[in-house]
């Protein structure tokens, strides 16, 4: 049975108290629609409440960190215990390094891990461990590719002019210019074209930063190793973002899943149980140089921050790491994917609707476009307006995914939740014609 959510007056009061203070009245990159304005209050497993009480099943989880589901128990139990011992020292402590022996014997690249308190940072970090390392001024990163906000990541995220590779268009006011000479922009899955990018700059070339599962893009047979290769000939640093992708595709990431290791490797979201965290894991040769010992040989590259590696945050990202690495979690994991993957393929064919239907395990999303989804551009060529129509028609219904966002399935979507998804972007497509 589709229901219908009713935007109620608590929200409808909050959302302008929000327009009031807060630029765009939105904590992120984007606000939602003025239709589906709401604000939220409660979460559950696989469920969010907003202020007037309406039930959604939700798919963003919080852009994406809870894989369990909200307020999963054994977090919940794990960090009220925690907050009783205290939950600031800006020191180490026990759950800490638990955590980093965690995700350094999961994940293929790492040896050494250093805590962030955001993906932005550890992204940032990365790319200065890469320059710092290598001596060299340039990074190479993709067009549409996602890093996070800083100088150095906001550039051809979503550019609005036409190509002109290598140079990138800067996503932001007030990133210096400077840095355009810095910043090389290339074609996510344009095998001969990135490798003689690498190869042309690699005198000044420390880094090639790459989703390796792109956005919604699956990489194309080869494009990830000869990446790998030509880099490593080159003698410029592999960093794969796996903010996203890490403990989320694949228990070691996508640099399991795929095959392909990296130099360094960025994590961020799922490491942190739905608190604030990130981190740059990567061989004790390079992670070294974040040994603040260095610094009077002149070595160090600096990283810090008030509350990197959080004893909240690590409790609750141990926790979580302790479910996920239960028996059978990513093959459930897939499976739900391929289900609603699979559901909104049918339903797409029965309205006789052209759709890709993408994804890579609990990661999915649909394009409204008959052409192959290779990079950015294709990605752009695609129904826009539809897809943003069928997200607001599907939040309507009480299935929260905003416009623009992907499908994020947790541990706690039962395969009813899925089944009803597919009932309801059947009805949110009619609706949206
Ligand atoms: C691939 C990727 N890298 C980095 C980031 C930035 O992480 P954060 O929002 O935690 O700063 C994100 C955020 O969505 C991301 O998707």
């Amino acid at each position: 049975m589709v229901k219908s959510v009713v935007r109620g007056q608590a929200s409808k009061e909050l959302w302008e108290m929000a327009r009031e203070f807060i630029p765009g009245a939105t904590l992120h990159l984007r606000g939602l629609p003025d239709e589906v304005a709401t604000v939220f209050v409660r979460g559950k497993g696989s469920r969010i409440w907003d202020v007037d009480g309406n039930e959604y099943i939700d798919y963003l989880i919080g852009a994406g960190p809870l894989i369990l589901g909200h307020a999963h128990p054994a977090v919940v139990q794990a960090v009220k215990e925690r907050l009783e011992m205290g939950s600031q020292f800006y020191q180490l402590t026990d759950v800490a390094i638990r955590l980093v022996k965690k995700i350094v014997e999961a994940v293929p690249c790492a040896e050494a891990l250093k805590f962030t308190n955001s993906g932005n940072e550890a992204t940032y970090v990365a790319l200065r461990l890469a320059r710092g390392y290598t001596g060299k001024p340039k990074i190479l990163k993709f067009e549409g590719g996602y890093h996070g906000s800083h100088d150095y990541a906001a550039w051809s995220t979503t550019p609005s002019g036409p190509p002109n590779y290598p140079k990138g268009e800067p996503d932001s006011d007030g990133v210096p210019s400077v840095l355009g000479d810095r910043v090389l922009v290339a074609p996510f899955n344009n095998t001969d074209y990135v490798c003689s990018l690498i190869r042309q700059h690699k005198d000044e070339l420390a880094a090639v930063i790459v989703e390796p599962f792109f956005r919604i893009i699956k990489p194309k047979p080869g494009f990830l190793e000869a990446l790998r290769q030509n880099t490593k000939e080159c003698g410029v640093l592999l960093v794969f973002d796996e903010v996203v992708t890490g403990f989320r595709i694949a228990w070691g990431g996508a640099q399991e899943l795929y095959g392909v290791v990296p130099d360094l490797a960025t994590l961020g979201k799922a490491i942190g149980g739905g608190f604030p965290v990130g981190a740059v894991v990567g061989p004790k040769e390079i992670m070294g140089r974040l040994d603040p010992a260095l610094k009077p040989q002149g070595r160090y590259v600096m990283t810090s921050g008030t509350f990197s590696g959080n004893p909240i945050t690590a409790t609750a990202g141990l926790t979580t790491l302790n479910e996920l690495e239960k028996p059978g979690t990513y093959d459930a994991l897939r499976r739900s994917g391929e289900r609603l993957k699979k559901g909104f393929k049918q339903v797409c064919d029965l309205l006789e609707t052209p759709a890709q239907v993408l994804g890579e395990g609990p990661i999915v999303d649909i394009l409204f476009t008959d052409e192959e989804i290779v990079d950015y551009r294709s990605t752009m060529r695609a129904d826009q307006e539809k897809g943003r129509r069928v997200s607001i028609e599907m939040i309507k219904r009480g299935v929260f995914r905003p416009p623009g966002g992907k499908f994020y399935i947790s541990k706690a979507h039962t395969d009813a939740d899925l089944d009803e998804t597919v009932n309801i972007f059947e009805a949110a497509l009619r609706a949206a014609y």
